[in-house]
């Protein structure tokens, strides 16, 4: 079990690596206004998403691993709360797939401000998750 947590940790923070730095990429992004920053952005952004991804995907197959192996059928508090939060954090994941898409597509039309706050959803959810995974409060 040790091993199988080990691995949803190290691949927790891959996904988190993404999740922080995607979003800070936007926010260059859409106060950009050189042809040349503007094609640089997007194939960081393509590549940072299909990492995050991958990390995203390790992350969750694990965390069900350790969930159906270890502590099925557990409906403990922190768990089932855990598992909100991700249902959360998987569509953030995935809207930020679709804003790769509308910035590669020039639509962008939000500013650099609405990014900046956009940036700061993932930070309180690894907060929660966190402390929810290790103290396991209820
Ligand atoms: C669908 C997604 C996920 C599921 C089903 C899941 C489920 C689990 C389960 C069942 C454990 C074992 C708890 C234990 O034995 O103490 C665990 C551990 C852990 N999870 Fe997740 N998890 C998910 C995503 C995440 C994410 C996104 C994070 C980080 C923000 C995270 C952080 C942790 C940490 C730090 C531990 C180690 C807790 C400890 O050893 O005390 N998990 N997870």
């Amino acid at each position: 079990m040790l091993w199988i947590k080990a691995v949803h940790v190290m691949f927790m923070v891959t996904w988190f690596a993404g999740l922080f730095y995607l979003p800070r990429l936007f926010v260059y992004h859409a106060d950009c206004h050189d042809e040349a920053g503007n094609a640089r952005f997007k194939v960081m952004e393509r590549k940072l998403y299909a990492i995050m991804t991958m990390g995203a995907v390790v992350t969750i197959v694990f965390g069900l691993w350790l969930w159906l192996a270890y502590w099925w059928p557990s409906t403990a508090g922190w768990l089932m709360t855990k598992l909100v939060l991700m249902v959360l954090l998987i569509a953030y994941h995935l809207y930020c797939g679709h804003l790769v898409k509308v910035f590669r597509d020039d639509a962008n039309r939000r500013s650099h401000v609405f990014y900046r706050w956009f940036n700061e959803f993932p930070a309180l959810i690894l907060i929660a998750v966190v402390i929810l995974a290790i103290v396991k409060p209820f």
